[in-house]
């Protein structure tokens, strides 16, 4: 297989200035990309900032031979969103790449936890990355040519204790991507969802130090160069940890169809193992999948022809 390049493509990495956004960054320039290396450059809650992080990603690039422009922006903010648009404009004369990666952890019990915090974690992940995608959109579309990551969690996706507002915006960020991948098709306008899991200074405290060497950052990376690549897939949820990688997805079973005196509380509790049955379950490409599903379940059960 020939080498996947980026050449002539412009890049923007959120929250690159460490972690797993960093290597990113490395591996998009290292293969001719050019790269706006976005970071606040606070603590892993959020607070504090500063340059240093993404000016340090920046020098290493541009030492070996890459291009890159620091951003010190906050995602969480439209205007920051723009901005970063513009820094990859006024830098680079385009945008083809977004990758959404900037994240912070407030963790708390749901009965501990403060709103403030649980907002917080929504208003970097969530809206961040629509700040950020959106700030592109037009752009992308304009030129007929994307390619976004969105960054999800096995948090989002299955869920944590102490992270609801981290699963909360994690899985939001699924449901961003399964619109956007609809009203992006004819631009060429492919947008994917990484959930990575690596040892980074979000995750350093939680496991052993032989699972943190096994968990480098390092061994993610390939996964999501992929999803933003000229022959990126579309729509999918690509899990990657350790060197190891598989995809998500979010399957519905056929179902069943009750009759109007089974129609109560009762006659559902009654059906769930059928209603329940994953033989046959379907992966939907819209939410117009489900209703049909559901409308011509129902019309077959009632010898109703739907035209
Ligand atoms: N490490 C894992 O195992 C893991 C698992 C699932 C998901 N993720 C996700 O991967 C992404 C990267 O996480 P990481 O593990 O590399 O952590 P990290 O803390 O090293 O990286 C996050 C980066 O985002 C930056 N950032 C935070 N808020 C920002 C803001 N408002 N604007 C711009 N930059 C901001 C930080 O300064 C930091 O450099 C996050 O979205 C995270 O939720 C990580």
């Amino acid at each position: 297989m020939s080498e996947i390049r980026y050449d002539g493509r412009v890049a923007i990495v959120t929250g690159a200035g460490g972690g797993l956004g960093k290597t990113y960054a490395l591996m998009l320039a290292s293969r001719g990309a050019s790269v706006v290396v976005n970071d606040l450059g606070g603590a892993s809650d959020g607070t504090g900032g500063g340059s240093s992080m993404a000016d340090e990603v920046v020098k290493q690039i541009n030492e070996s031979g890459g291009k890159a422009v620091a951003n010190y922006d906050s995602v969480a903010s439209p205007e920051g969103g723009e901005a970063i648009c513009k820094a990859a404009v006024d830098n680079f004369g385009k945008v083809d790449i977004v990758v959404n990666n900037a994240g912070i952890l407030r963790d708390k019990s749901f009965l501990k936890m403060e709103l403030e915090d649980f907002f917080r974690v929504i208003a970097v992940h969530l809206d961040g990355s629509v700040h950020c995608t959106k700030a592109v959109w037009e752009l992308m579309r304009d030129q007929g040519y994307g390619r976004i990551a969105l960054t999800t969690s096995s948090s989002g996706l299955y869920g944590n204790f102490g992270q609801a507002n981290y699963s909360a915006a994690k899985m939001g960020l699924v449901g961003l991507m399964n619109t956007l991948v609809i009203e992006g098709l004819k631009y060429d306008i492919r947008v994917n969802t990484l959930s990575p899991c690596a040892a980074t200074r979000m995750t350093e405290d939680l496991m052993k130090p032989e699972v943190l060497e096994l968990l480098a950052p390092a061994s993610v990376t390939a996964g999501l160069l992929y999803l933003v690549s000229e022959d990126a897939p579309n729509r999918a949820i690509l899990a990657a940890g350790g060197g190891t990688f598989a995809r998500a997805a979010i399957y519905e079973t056929p179902g069943i169809h009750l009759k109007e005196e089974d129609c109560t509380p009762e006659g559902v509790a009654a059906h769930w193992d059928a209603i329940t049955a994953t033989e046959g379950q379907t992966e939907y490409q819209s939410g117009s999948d489900q209703t049909v599903n559901l409308l011509t379940t129902a019309a077959r059960s009632l010898g109703i022809d739907l035209g």
